[in-house]
Protein backbone atom coordinates (compact mmCIF):
# COMPACT_ATOMS: atom_id res chain seq x y z
CA UNK A 1 0.00 0.00 0.00
CA UNK A 2 1.45 3.42 -0.72
CA UNK A 3 2.62 5.57 2.15
CA UNK A 4 0.96 8.79 1.16
CA UNK A 5 2.64 10.79 3.82
CA UNK A 6 5.89 9.62 3.32
CA UNK A 7 5.31 10.58 -0.66
CA UNK A 8 4.36 14.01 0.42
CA UNK A 9 7.08 14.70 1.90
CA UNK A 10 9.09 13.72 -0.67
CA UNK A 11 7.85 15.73 -3.47
CA UNK A 12 4.97 18.22 -2.28
CA UNK A 13 6.06 21.70 -1.23
CA UNK A 14 6.57 22.27 2.33
CA UNK A 15 3.80 24.67 3.02
CA UNK A 16 2.18 23.22 5.58
CA UNK A 17 1.70 20.40 8.66
CA UNK A 18 -0.72 18.03 7.84
CA UNK A 19 -2.75 16.39 10.00
CA UNK A 20 -1.53 12.74 9.71
CA UNK A 21 -4.25 11.17 8.16
CA UNK A 22 -5.03 10.71 4.36
CA UNK A 23 -8.71 10.95 3.71
CA UNK A 24 -10.21 9.12 0.93
CA UNK A 25 -13.99 9.29 0.84
CA UNK A 26 -16.65 11.53 1.98
CA UNK A 27 -20.51 11.65 2.31
CA UNK A 28 -22.40 13.98 4.60
CA UNK A 29 -20.63 14.75 7.65
CA UNK A 30 -18.21 11.76 7.34
CA UNK A 31 -14.99 10.76 5.82
CA UNK A 32 -12.89 7.96 5.38
CA UNK A 33 -9.60 7.46 5.49
CA UNK A 34 -7.31 5.25 3.16
CA UNK A 35 -7.40 2.53 5.98
CA UNK A 36 -11.15 2.46 6.19
CA UNK A 37 -11.17 4.24 9.47
CA UNK A 38 -14.58 6.75 9.63
CA UNK A 39 -15.06 10.34 11.20
CA UNK A 40 -17.37 12.88 11.85
CA UNK A 41 -15.55 15.88 10.11
CA UNK A 42 -16.03 19.05 11.86
CA UNK A 43 -13.54 20.65 9.81
CA UNK A 44 -15.32 20.23 6.39
CA UNK A 45 -12.86 21.01 4.03
CA UNK A 46 -12.32 24.31 6.34
CA UNK A 47 -15.59 25.69 5.99
CA UNK A 48 -16.55 24.82 2.21
CA UNK A 49 -18.49 21.80 1.41
CA UNK A 50 -21.82 23.48 3.01
CA UNK A 51 -24.26 21.04 2.08
CA UNK A 52 -21.73 18.14 3.18
CA UNK A 53 -19.44 16.08 1.69
CA UNK A 54 -20.63 14.90 -1.83
CA UNK A 55 -24.30 16.22 -1.85
CA UNK A 56 -25.95 15.13 -4.80
CA UNK A 57 -27.50 18.70 -5.73
CA UNK A 58 -23.75 19.68 -5.90
CA UNK A 59 -22.54 15.92 -7.89
CA UNK A 60 -25.74 16.12 -10.25
CA UNK A 61 -25.14 20.10 -11.40
CA UNK A 62 -21.61 19.32 -11.95
CA UNK A 63 -21.79 16.19 -13.76
CA UNK A 64 -24.48 17.37 -15.76
CA UNK A 65 -22.27 20.25 -16.92
CA UNK A 66 -19.15 18.92 -17.28
CA UNK A 67 -21.62 16.30 -19.76
CA UNK A 68 -22.88 19.76 -21.72
CA UNK A 69 -20.30 22.47 -21.41
CA UNK A 70 -16.62 22.48 -19.62
CA UNK A 71 -15.00 25.90 -20.20
CA UNK A 72 -15.56 28.66 -22.66
CA UNK A 73 -14.19 31.93 -21.96
CA UNK A 74 -15.65 35.22 -20.82
CA UNK A 75 -15.45 36.54 -24.42
CA UNK A 76 -18.54 34.80 -24.50
CA UNK A 77 -22.13 34.14 -22.94
CA UNK A 78 -22.66 31.68 -20.83
CA UNK A 79 -25.78 30.20 -19.11
CA UNK A 80 -24.79 29.04 -15.66
CA UNK A 81 -22.91 31.97 -14.47
CA UNK A 82 -25.38 34.63 -15.37
CA UNK A 83 -27.63 32.04 -13.23
CA UNK A 84 -25.59 32.26 -10.68
CA UNK A 85 -25.17 36.33 -10.54
CA UNK A 86 -29.20 36.74 -11.20
CA UNK A 87 -29.63 34.70 -7.99
CA UNK A 88 -26.87 36.35 -6.03
CA UNK A 89 -28.10 39.66 -7.19
CA UNK A 90 -32.14 38.94 -6.13
CA UNK A 91 -31.17 37.19 -2.85
CA UNK A 92 -28.72 40.18 -1.59
CA UNK A 93 -28.47 44.47 -1.36
CA UNK A 94 -25.79 44.16 -4.12
CA UNK A 95 -26.72 44.84 -7.65
CA UNK A 96 -23.55 43.42 -9.98
CA UNK A 97 -21.67 40.67 -9.30
CA UNK A 98 -18.04 39.02 -10.82
CA UNK A 99 -17.32 35.89 -10.58
CA UNK A 100 -13.77 34.05 -9.73
CA UNK A 101 -12.09 30.99 -8.46
CA UNK A 102 -10.81 31.32 -4.28
CA UNK A 103 -11.60 33.74 -1.52
CA UNK A 104 -8.55 35.63 -2.53
CA UNK A 105 -8.94 36.24 -6.24
CA UNK A 106 -12.49 37.55 -4.37
CA UNK A 107 -11.02 40.25 -2.44
CA UNK A 108 -8.20 41.23 -4.95
CA UNK A 109 -10.73 41.90 -7.28
CA UNK A 110 -12.50 43.91 -4.49
CA UNK A 111 -9.66 45.77 -3.85
CA UNK A 112 -8.98 46.37 -7.48
CA UNK A 113 -12.63 47.51 -7.76
CA UNK A 114 -12.25 50.21 -4.61
CA UNK A 115 -8.72 51.56 -6.00
CA UNK A 116 -10.97 51.99 -9.44
CA UNK A 117 -13.50 53.71 -7.33
CA UNK A 118 -10.68 55.70 -5.73
CA UNK A 119 -9.63 57.07 -8.63
CA UNK A 120 -12.90 57.71 -10.72
CA UNK A 121 -14.10 59.54 -7.46
CA UNK A 122 -12.16 59.95 -4.74
CA UNK A 123 -9.29 61.75 -6.03
CA UNK A 124 -7.16 59.15 -6.60
CA UNK A 125 -7.47 57.90 -2.93
CA UNK A 126 -6.52 54.16 -2.86
CA UNK A 127 -5.52 52.91 0.73
CA UNK A 128 -7.67 50.21 2.31
CA UNK A 129 -8.09 50.15 5.93
CA UNK A 130 -8.02 46.83 7.65
CA UNK A 131 -8.11 45.79 11.11
CA UNK A 132 -5.46 43.35 13.00
CA UNK A 133 -6.38 39.37 13.36
CA UNK A 134 -8.12 40.14 10.09
CA UNK A 135 -6.87 37.41 7.07
CA UNK A 136 -7.90 38.16 3.51
CA UNK A 137 -6.24 35.72 1.61
CA UNK A 138 -2.31 34.68 0.67
CA UNK A 139 -1.24 36.91 -2.36
CA UNK A 140 1.27 39.68 -1.62
CA UNK A 141 -1.47 42.05 -1.80
CA UNK A 142 -3.53 40.00 0.75
CA UNK A 143 -0.81 39.67 2.88
CA UNK A 144 -0.19 43.15 3.15
CA UNK A 145 -4.26 43.71 3.82
CA UNK A 146 -4.18 40.55 6.26
CA UNK A 147 -3.31 42.41 10.19
CA UNK A 148 -0.74 39.26 10.83
CA UNK A 149 2.85 40.90 11.15
CA UNK A 150 3.79 37.35 11.14
CA UNK A 151 2.60 36.67 7.71
CA UNK A 152 4.19 39.94 6.51
CA UNK A 153 7.83 39.71 7.77
CA UNK A 154 8.86 36.67 5.06
CA UNK A 155 7.51 39.01 2.22
CA UNK A 156 8.58 42.07 2.54
CA UNK A 157 8.36 44.61 0.41
CA UNK A 158 4.52 44.12 0.42
CA UNK A 159 2.34 46.40 -1.41
CA UNK A 160 1.59 49.63 0.24
CA UNK A 161 -1.77 50.93 0.18
CA UNK A 162 -3.26 48.25 3.63
CA UNK A 163 -3.24 50.43 7.00
CA UNK A 164 -4.08 47.61 9.72
CA UNK A 165 -5.70 48.63 13.07
CA UNK A 166 -7.03 47.57 15.86
CA UNK A 167 -9.98 45.35 15.40
CA UNK A 168 -13.34 46.03 17.40
CA UNK A 169 -12.24 49.48 17.53
CA UNK A 170 -14.05 52.30 15.22
CA UNK A 171 -11.90 55.50 16.97
CA UNK A 172 -8.98 53.18 15.48
CA UNK A 173 -10.70 53.72 12.07
CA UNK A 174 -11.35 57.09 12.11
CA UNK A 175 -8.20 57.80 13.19
CA UNK A 176 -6.50 55.85 9.71
CA UNK A 177 -8.72 57.71 7.60
CA UNK A 178 -7.36 60.17 5.59
CA UNK A 179 -7.70 61.42 2.15
CA UNK A 180 -6.15 58.95 0.45
CA UNK A 181 -8.53 56.16 1.89
CA UNK A 182 -11.04 54.58 -0.80
CA UNK A 183 -12.50 51.74 2.01
CA UNK A 184 -12.92 50.13 4.85
CA UNK A 185 -12.28 46.17 4.21
CA UNK A 186 -13.60 43.60 7.59
CA UNK A 187 -14.79 40.54 7.86
CA UNK A 188 -18.29 40.44 10.06
CA UNK A 189 -16.68 38.18 12.26
CA UNK A 190 -12.94 37.23 12.03
CA UNK A 191 -12.56 33.84 11.37
CA UNK A 192 -8.83 32.75 10.81
CA UNK A 193 -8.05 35.27 12.87
CA UNK A 194 -9.41 33.09 16.02
CA UNK A 195 -13.25 33.69 15.36
CA UNK A 196 -13.11 37.12 16.61
CA UNK A 197 -16.63 38.57 17.27
CA UNK A 198 -17.37 42.58 16.93
CA UNK A 199 -19.69 44.60 19.40
CA UNK A 200 -23.06 43.89 18.11
CA UNK A 201 -23.22 47.87 17.21
CA UNK A 202 -19.39 48.06 15.95
CA UNK A 203 -19.86 47.35 11.94
CA UNK A 204 -22.85 49.71 11.89
CA UNK A 205 -20.78 52.17 13.16
CA UNK A 206 -18.35 51.53 10.47
CA UNK A 207 -20.92 51.82 8.05
CA UNK A 208 -22.08 55.52 9.31
CA UNK A 209 -18.37 56.63 9.48
CA UNK A 210 -17.99 55.05 5.58
CA UNK A 211 -21.29 56.67 4.62
CA UNK A 212 -20.05 60.25 6.23
CA UNK A 213 -16.56 59.66 4.55
CA UNK A 214 -17.87 58.90 1.56
CA UNK A 215 -15.73 55.72 1.13
CA UNK A 216 -16.39 52.42 0.35
CA UNK A 217 -17.55 49.11 3.07
CA UNK A 218 -16.08 45.77 1.86
CA UNK A 219 -17.06 43.05 3.65
CA UNK A 220 -14.98 39.92 3.40
CA UNK A 221 -17.82 36.79 3.39
CA UNK A 222 -15.36 34.30 2.11
CA UNK A 223 -16.07 32.56 5.47
CA UNK A 224 -18.80 33.67 7.11
CA UNK A 225 -21.11 33.99 3.85
CA UNK A 226 -23.72 31.21 2.83
CA UNK A 227 -25.37 30.65 5.56
CA UNK A 228 -22.20 29.80 7.97
CA UNK A 229 -23.69 32.42 10.88
CA UNK A 230 -27.13 31.37 10.56
CA UNK A 231 -28.15 34.47 8.05
CA UNK A 232 -27.48 33.91 4.32
CA UNK A 233 -24.93 36.42 4.69
CA UNK A 234 -23.11 37.49 7.32
CA UNK A 235 -24.10 41.25 7.03
CA UNK A 236 -27.30 40.50 8.17
CA UNK A 237 -26.98 39.44 11.83
CA UNK A 238 -25.66 42.93 11.86
CA UNK A 239 -28.55 44.91 9.92
CA UNK A 240 -25.59 46.51 7.77
CA UNK A 241 -25.37 46.60 3.73
CA UNK A 242 -21.70 46.33 2.16
CA UNK A 243 -21.00 48.24 -0.80
CA UNK A 244 -18.68 45.38 -1.68
CA UNK A 245 -18.98 41.60 -0.54
CA UNK A 246 -16.56 38.70 -1.67
CA UNK A 247 -17.68 35.15 -1.50
CA UNK A 248 -15.78 32.14 -1.93
CA UNK A 249 -15.77 28.62 0.17
CA UNK A 250 -19.36 27.50 1.09
CA UNK A 251 -20.50 29.19 -2.29
CA UNK A 252 -19.25 26.32 -4.78
CA UNK A 253 -20.59 23.57 -1.95
CA UNK A 254 -16.92 22.28 -2.35
CA UNK A 255 -16.08 23.08 -5.90
CA UNK A 256 -13.41 26.35 -6.11
CA UNK A 257 -15.39 29.54 -6.99
CA UNK A 258 -15.32 33.13 -5.82
CA UNK A 259 -17.20 35.93 -6.28
CA UNK A 260 -16.88 39.91 -5.67
CA UNK A 261 -20.71 41.52 -5.56
CA UNK A 262 -20.86 45.43 -5.91
CA UNK A 263 -23.72 47.74 -5.57
CA UNK A 264 -24.28 49.88 -9.06
CA UNK A 265 -22.48 52.62 -8.01
CA UNK A 266 -19.17 51.06 -6.87
CA UNK A 267 -19.38 48.39 -9.52
CA UNK A 268 -16.73 50.60 -11.42
CA UNK A 269 -14.81 48.18 -13.68
CA UNK A 270 -15.26 49.04 -17.32
CA UNK A 271 -14.50 46.37 -20.47
CA UNK A 272 -10.21 45.79 -19.87
CA UNK A 273 -10.32 46.52 -16.25
CA UNK A 274 -10.37 42.84 -14.96
CA UNK A 275 -11.36 39.48 -16.18
CA UNK A 276 -10.19 35.42 -15.05
CA UNK A 277 -9.66 33.04 -17.33
CA UNK A 278 -11.76 30.57 -15.76
CA UNK A 279 -13.80 33.32 -13.90
CA UNK A 280 -16.95 32.01 -13.41
CA UNK A 281 -16.54 28.72 -15.45
CA UNK A 282 -19.86 26.77 -16.23
CA UNK A 283 -18.51 23.52 -14.16
CA UNK A 284 -18.29 25.68 -11.19
CA UNK A 285 -20.81 28.33 -11.67
CA UNK A 286 -23.32 25.62 -11.77
CA UNK A 287 -22.13 24.12 -8.95
CA UNK A 288 -22.89 27.05 -7.00
CA UNK A 289 -26.04 28.10 -8.64
CA UNK A 290 -27.48 24.31 -7.41
CA UNK A 291 -25.99 25.38 -3.82
CA UNK A 292 -26.84 28.53 -3.91
CA UNK A 293 -30.47 27.59 -4.43
CA UNK A 294 -30.61 24.52 -2.45
CA UNK A 295 -29.41 26.79 0.49
CA UNK A 296 -32.07 29.51 0.07
CA UNK A 297 -35.04 27.06 -0.81
CA UNK A 298 -34.07 24.93 2.01
CA UNK A 299 -33.94 27.41 4.56
CA UNK A 300 -30.18 26.23 5.56
CA UNK A 301 -29.39 28.88 7.19
CA UNK A 302 -32.34 28.52 9.86
CA UNK A 303 -31.18 24.94 10.29
CA UNK A 304 -27.77 26.91 11.47
CA UNK A 305 -29.59 29.28 13.24
CA UNK A 306 -31.37 26.42 15.55
CA UNK A 307 -28.50 23.73 15.51
CA UNK A 308 -25.81 26.22 16.21
CA UNK A 309 -27.99 27.01 19.17
CA UNK A 310 -28.14 23.83 20.21
CA UNK A 311 -24.11 23.23 19.51
CA UNK A 312 -23.10 26.35 21.85
CA UNK A 313 -25.71 25.27 24.42
CA UNK A 314 -23.92 21.82 24.30
CA UNK A 315 -20.03 23.70 24.28
CA UNK A 316 -21.61 25.59 27.28
CA UNK A 317 -21.94 22.36 29.34
CA UNK A 318 -18.71 21.42 28.92
CA UNK A 319 -17.12 24.39 29.10
CA UNK A 320 -18.93 24.10 32.73
CA UNK A 321 -17.55 20.89 33.41
CA UNK A 322 -13.53 21.16 32.30
CA UNK A 323 -11.83 24.20 33.71
CA UNK A 324 -8.90 24.45 31.14
CA UNK A 325 -11.94 25.58 29.03
CA UNK A 326 -11.48 29.58 28.94
CA UNK A 327 -14.17 30.61 26.27
CA UNK A 328 -16.70 29.03 23.98
CA UNK A 329 -17.63 31.53 21.45
CA UNK A 330 -19.12 31.54 17.44
CA UNK A 331 -22.02 32.39 15.83
CA UNK A 332 -24.16 29.97 14.03
CA UNK A 333 -21.66 27.26 12.76
CA UNK A 334 -18.26 29.07 13.10
CA UNK A 335 -17.12 28.25 16.15
CA UNK A 336 -14.35 28.60 18.77
CA UNK A 337 -13.13 26.52 22.03
CA UNK A 338 -10.12 28.24 23.62
CA UNK A 339 -8.37 26.58 26.29
CA UNK A 340 -6.16 28.10 29.02
CA UNK A 341 -2.68 26.72 27.71
CA UNK A 342 -1.26 25.47 23.84
CA UNK A 343 -3.12 22.03 24.13
CA UNK A 344 -5.29 22.43 20.91
CA UNK A 345 -2.76 20.43 19.37
CA UNK A 346 -3.59 17.42 21.87
CA UNK A 347 -6.74 17.96 21.71
CA UNK A 348 -7.47 17.83 17.69
CA UNK A 349 -4.80 14.15 17.77
CA UNK A 350 -7.11 12.76 20.56
CA UNK A 351 -10.05 13.76 18.70
CA UNK A 352 -8.86 12.40 15.72
CA UNK A 353 -7.82 9.21 17.52
CA UNK A 354 -11.36 9.20 18.88
CA UNK A 355 -13.27 9.78 15.33
CA UNK A 356 -13.69 13.40 15.14
CA UNK A 357 -12.00 15.94 12.38
CA UNK A 358 -11.70 19.51 14.63
CA UNK A 359 -9.58 22.44 13.06
CA UNK A 360 -6.68 23.79 15.36
CA UNK A 361 -6.87 27.46 15.21
CA UNK A 362 -4.07 28.48 17.40
CA UNK A 363 -1.72 26.73 19.55
CA UNK A 364 -4.81 27.43 22.13
CA UNK A 365 -7.73 26.79 20.16
CA UNK A 366 -9.40 24.47 18.02
CA UNK A 367 -12.53 25.65 15.84
CA UNK A 368 -15.66 23.84 14.35
CA UNK A 369 -17.01 24.49 11.19
CA UNK A 370 -19.10 21.79 10.70
CA UNK A 371 -21.97 21.21 7.59
CA UNK A 372 -24.58 23.40 7.45
CA UNK A 373 -27.13 20.22 7.00
CA UNK A 374 -25.90 18.41 9.93
CA UNK A 375 -28.76 18.06 12.66
CA UNK A 376 -28.94 17.91 16.65
CA UNK A 377 -27.96 13.96 16.23
CA UNK A 378 -24.68 14.55 14.69
CA UNK A 379 -23.73 17.80 17.21
CA UNK A 380 -24.28 14.85 20.14
CA UNK A 381 -21.80 12.67 18.60
CA UNK A 382 -19.44 15.52 18.33
CA UNK A 383 -20.12 16.66 21.62
CA UNK A 384 -19.54 13.05 23.17
CA UNK A 385 -16.13 12.48 21.88
CA UNK A 386 -15.12 16.33 22.58
CA UNK A 387 -16.52 15.34 26.52
CA UNK A 388 -14.74 11.89 26.48
CA UNK A 389 -11.07 13.83 25.01
CA UNK A 390 -11.33 16.52 27.24
CA UNK A 391 -12.19 14.14 30.10
CA UNK A 392 -8.50 12.54 28.99
CA UNK A 393 -6.57 16.00 29.43
CA UNK A 394 -4.52 16.71 32.13
CA UNK A 395 -4.54 20.09 33.24
C1 LIG B 1 -12.22 35.63 5.50
C2 LIG B 1 -11.33 34.99 4.48
N1 LIG B 1 -10.98 35.71 3.40
C3 LIG B 1 -10.20 35.18 2.44
C4 LIG B 1 -9.72 33.89 2.54
C5 LIG B 1 -8.86 33.33 1.45
O1 LIG B 1 -9.58 32.42 0.70
P1 LIG B 1 -8.84 31.37 -0.26
O2 LIG B 1 -8.10 30.43 0.63
O3 LIG B 1 -9.94 30.73 -1.04
O4 LIG B 1 -7.92 32.16 -1.13
C6 LIG B 1 -10.08 33.10 3.65
C7 LIG B 1 -9.57 31.74 3.79
O5 LIG B 1 -9.57 31.15 4.84
C8 LIG B 1 -10.91 33.67 4.64
O6 LIG B 1 -11.27 32.97 5.73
Amino acid sequence: MTDWQELEGKYYMQTIVRVPVTLVKGKGVRVWDDKGKEYLDFVNGLAVNCLGHCHPVVINAVAEQARTLIQTSNWYYTVPQLQLAQLLVENSCLDRVFVCNSGLEANEGAVKLARRYGHLKLNGAYEVITTLDSFHGRSLALTAASGNPKMHAPYVPLPEGFINVKNNDIEAIKAATTEKTCAVMLEPVQAEGGVNIADDDYLQKVRAWCDQKEILLILDEVQTGIGRLGTLFGYQLYGVEPDILTLAKGLGGGIPIGAVLARENAAVFVPGDHNATFGGNPVTSAAAYATLKYVIDNDIPGNVRKVGHYLMEGLKRLKAKYPFIKDVRGRGFLVAIEFNSDIAQDVLMACLEKGLLVNKLKPDAIRLIPPLTIGNKEVDQALGILDNVFSGIVN
